[in-house]
């Protein structure tokens, strides 16, 4: 491998999409994987007939790598992601990528593309993009003949304008996901339907949408790309639950810290919109996201603010936010086996 970085100015990197050099391509066909292969090509040609194109049938996972203290590369909880992409694929009867073929193509895309993992010691971090599509020739809306899974990968900066600072976020007038539906798998049709929500909020003014259940329109479901959690002005970390939000693997690492670090209650429970006068402080979390504070929630006429009217990172957070960090880059001693090294 040769040990050179590209010429990226690593502080000024949002999130968005640039060429890297290699990515990971396997097709599935006639009930079996092929072996899979890194290729410099970024476009794919697929069937016209391809179910991903008509029906949907296609889903994605995200999570990151970062260069850790000691100068190696750690992916953050691949595993998780893996099995979160079975689950999805088989919600919409999609092959199964097996554990140690997802985890293997990351890898090989993380080392392939060395020169482009931000290195130590920046606000940045390598995030992979895992996709799985339903491909080949049909034409009803069937499950696809043929499975296509790649990986690719790009160097991001925060994912919010401002990076660690609490941006103010509105209450949606769409759903996200139907209580028996695709809400809780990574499909990407949930994705094009908060399209428009998503806009909306932005040209408001606000940095993001907080959907609502879509049953009776008041409990919290979580944000476009990210969870919600709420600190309760006594000292425990609250998170909606329900069966049609995604699984966050940022979440449930999140939650192990505040129980078994921060030795904070945990609590997976409904949460009334208008009940937020209990929190003190408000955050999105998510692979992307990380932990960003929020500092305002619009709903209707009413403005909640919290942490200091809004305007400052409030303390568990912030705690959260350094203790999540430091494990992603290999600075602490504590749940070292989230991390998968590269080598
Ligand atoms: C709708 C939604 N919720 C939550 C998350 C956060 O999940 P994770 O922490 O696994 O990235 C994501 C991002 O993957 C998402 O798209």
């Amino acid at each position: 491998m040769i040990k050179e970085k590209a010429n990226i100015n690593w502080n000024e990197l949002k999130f968005s999409y640039l060429k890297t050099d290699y990515r990971y391509i396997s097709f599935w066909k006639d009930g079996k994987w092929d072996e899979g292969k890194l290729t410099e090509d970024n476009y794919i040609r697929i069937n016209e007939g391809s179910t991903v194109i008509h029906y949907g049938q296609g889903a994605f996972e995200g999570l990151k790598a970062f260069t850790q203290k000691n100068g190696s590369i750690g992916i953050f909880r691949p595993d998780m992601n893996a099995k979160r992409l079975q689950n999805t694929a088989k919600r919409i009867l999609m092959a199964e990528v097996p554990e140690d073929k997802f985890i293997k193509a990351c890898k090989d895309v993380v080392a392939a593309n060395y020169k482009y993992i931000p290195p130590y010691g920046y606000d940045a971090s390598f995030y992979i993009r895992p996709y799985e599509i339903g491909v080949g020739e049909n034409l009803g809306v069937r499950p696809a003949p043929e499975y296509l899974f790649s990986v690719f990968g790009v160097p991001v900066g925060p994912y919010f304008k401002g990076g660690f600072n609490p941006v103010n976020m509105v209450v949606a007038d769409y759903d996200r996901a139907a209580p028996k539906g695709t809400g809780h798998v990574k499909v990407g049709g949930n994705y094009a339907s908060s399209l428009l929500p998503h806009q909306i909020a932005a040209e408001q003014g606000f940095a993001d949408c907080i959907y609502l259940d879509p049953k009776e329109n008041r409990y919290i479901e979580e944000v476009g790309a990210a969870n919600f959690y709420g600190i309760t002005k006594n000292g425990e970390f609250v998170t909606p639950k329900s069966g049609s939000i995604l699984p966050s693997i940022t979440r449930l690492s999140i939650m192990e810290l505040c129980e078994k670090v921060l030795k904070i209650p945990v609590f997976e429970k409904p949460i009334d919109i208008n009940s937020l006068d209990q929190f003190s402080e408000v955050g999105a979390c998510g692979t992307a996201a990380v932990i960003s504070p929020i500092g305002s929630i619009t709903y209707k006429d009413k403005v909640f603010k919290f942490y200091k009217d809004g305007k400052e990172v409030g303390p568990i957070t912030k705690k959260l936010y350094e203790l999540l960090l430091s494990i992603q880059r290999g600075e602490s001693d504590i749940f070292k086996e989230w991390i998968y090294i590269v080598d």
